[in-house]
């Protein structure tokens, strides 16, 4: 082989490769992109209402309350807010005549949920530990309802 063609096929070679990483530079991007698009924002609101759930299910089983709790409770409060805004992704799967019922019964279950973590903030800030035992028992009862409707698990 000449010196000639062994660079050729180097050249050959260098251009594929080049060729080869610009693409998976434009193409995984453009994967990664379809991912978070496809996450419904509720899941992430769900996450950190849960983070923060296990947290305070800890600290109730012990009885006592850290400043840290009511920080957990704000932020699960304002993703439980965030989340009534939204349409659970099982919507798309309701017959239209049966939607607008469906999303009224699932904002009505999350507003119960805002209230009792309203009412635990406020049990925190009295310092009322036998309230927030109480109020963390009854987030998990009304969990379960709305998971029983409003998710396939
Ligand atoms: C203490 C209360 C609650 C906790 C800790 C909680 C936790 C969670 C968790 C961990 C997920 C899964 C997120 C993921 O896929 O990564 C989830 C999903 C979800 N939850 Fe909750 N949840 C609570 C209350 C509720 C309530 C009251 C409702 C309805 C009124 C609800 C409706 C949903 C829906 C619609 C999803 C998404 C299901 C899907 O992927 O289609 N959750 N929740």
């Amino acid at each position: 082989m000449t010196l000639g063609k062994l660079s050729n096929r180097r050249t050959i070679f260098t251009f594929g490769l080049m060729a080869t990483i610009v693409a998976t530079g434009l193409i995984l991007p453009a994967f990664a992109a379809e991912d978070d698009e496809k996450e419904p924002p509720i899941i992430q609101q769900m996450e950190k209402i849960s983070s923060g759930y296990k947290k305070l299910r800890r600290e109730a089983r012990r009885k006592t309350f850290s400043e840290g709790s009511k920080a957990l409770v704000k932020t699960m409060l304002v993703n439980s807010i965030a989340a009534f805004h939204e349409v659970p992704p099982m919507t798309k799967d309701v017959p239209a005549s049966k939607k607008a019922a469906f999303l009224l019964q699932y904002k009505a279950i999350m507003k119960k949920q805002i209230v009792v973590m309203m009412d635990l903030s406020m049990a925190l800030d009295k310092g009322d530990a036998d309230g927030a035992v109480k109020l963390i028992s009854q987030l998990g009862t009304i969990k379960k309802e709305g998971h029983d409707k409003y998710t396939e698990e």
